[in-house]
C-alpha cells in the first residue's frame, strides 16, 4: 500500500461484484466513469454475449469467493454471533446489503487511505447491519487488538472474522501476528473466513507468474503473501485455531448453484474455527 494512495484492488474487485449481481450497492462505491460502466455492463450482460466474456475473465471467481463467504457469515449469524469484523475491507459492502446482520455491529478494518475513500463514497447511506465502526488498522505496523479493543469490540462475546482477499497482499509477519490476535480476540464460538492465494498464481505457466507479480508491484501492491495449502493450514493451526474447512472455485460454485469458472484460480478460502 502506497500512503496517502486507496487501494487500486478493492476497487477492481468491488467492480468484479458490480459486474455480477452479488453487490448491488459495488456501483455507487465507483468513482466515475466506473460507475457508468457497471450500469452499461449490467444492460449489455442482460442481453447477451458479455456473460461468455466475464466467464472466461480471470476475475470470475470473485463473486463466487463472496457469495461463499456471505454463506459462512449467515451461518454465523443464524448460530447467534452479533459481531463482525471484516479485515482488510476495502469496499466489501455487507454492512450495506446483508439483511442476516440486522442485528450485528460491523467492524470495518482498512489501511486509512482505502478507509478514507470508502467512507467518502458511503456517505450516510443506511447500513442494514445494527451499527458500522470505521476502525483504520495498516496490518504491517499496528495492533489491531488494541484498535479493536479501543472501538468497543467485545472479546468475550463470539465474533466472526473475514479476511476476504488481503493475506497475498502482506508479509508472512502481518499474516502471523493478525491470526493470533484472531484467536485471542475471537472468545469462544469465533469463526475465521479468510481466502489466500497459492503461489501457482492462477495456475498460470511458470514464464507469466513474474510478469503478473511485477504488475501487482507496479500498482503498489506487491504480492508479500502467497501460501501453499501446507503453510496456510500450517499457520492456522500455529494460531490456535481450528480449520474447519479449506475450499476453492469450483466448490464455491457448487455451493451457490453457479456455472464454475473457466480459468482456473489459486485463490482458496480458509474456514477456521476458535
Ligand atoms: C483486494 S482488496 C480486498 C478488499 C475486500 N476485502 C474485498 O474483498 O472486497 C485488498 C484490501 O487490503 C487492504 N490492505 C492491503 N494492505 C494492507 C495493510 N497493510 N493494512 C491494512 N489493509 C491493507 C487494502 O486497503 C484493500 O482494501
Amino acid at each position: 500500500m502506497r500512503d496517502g494512495i486507496p487501494s487500486f484492488t478493492a476497487l477492481a474487485v468491488a467492480f468484479a461484484r458490480g459486474v455480477d449481481d452479488v453487490d448491488p450497492v459495488a456501483q455507487s462505491l465507483m468513482p466515475f466513469p466506473l460507475g457508468a460502466l457497471l450500469r452499461a455492463g449490467h444492460a449489455a450482460k442482460k442481453r447477451g454475449p458479455l456473460r461468455y466474456l466475464l466467464r472466461a475473465s480471470p476475475s470470475t471467481h470473485l463473486p463466487l469467493r463472496t457469495l461463499a463467504i456471505d454463506a459462512v457469515i449467515a451461518r454465523a449469524t443464524s448460530e447467534g454471533v452479533r459481531q463482525l469484523v471484516v479485515l482488510g475491507a476495502g469496499l466489501d459492502a455487507r454492512a450495506w446489503r446483508m439483511p442476516a446482520l440486522a442485528d450485528t455491529v460491523v467492524f470495518e478494518i482498512d489501511h486509512p487511505a482505502t478507509q478514507a475513500y470508502k467512507s467518502s463514497r458511503i456517505g450516510d447511506r443506511k447500513a442494514m447491519c445494527r451499527e458500522v465502526r470505521f476502525v483504520n488498522v495498516d496490518f504491517a505496523k499496528d495492533d489491531l487488538e488494541t484498535r479493536l479493543r479501543d472501538s468497543a469490540f467485545n472479546p468475550s462475546a463470539p465474533a466472526i472474522f473475514v479476511w476476504e482477499g488481503v493475506t497475498m497482499y502482506l508479509p508472512p509477519a502481518a499474516t502471523e501476528g493478525t491470526l493470533a490476535a484472531i484467536a485471542r480476540l475471537s472468545g469462544a464460538h469465533g469463526v475465521l473466513a479468510m481466502t489466500y492465494a497459492t503461489p501457482k498464481l492462477a495456475g498460470l505457466v511458470a514464464p507469466v507468474r513474474p510478469i503478473v507479480r511485477a504488475a501487482f508491484g507496479l500498482i503498489g501492491e506487491p504480492l508479500l503473501g502467497l501460501m501453499s495449502r501446507e503453510e496456510a493450514r500450517a499457520r492456522i493451526e500455529r494460531a490456535g485455531l481450528a480449520l474447519e474447512s479449506d475450499t476453492g472455485a469450483r466448490e464455491w460454485a457448487r455451493e451457490a448453484g453457479r456455472p464454475a469458472p473457466w480459468v482456473p484460480i489459486a485463490e482458496r478460502l480458509l474456514v477456521a474455527r476458535t
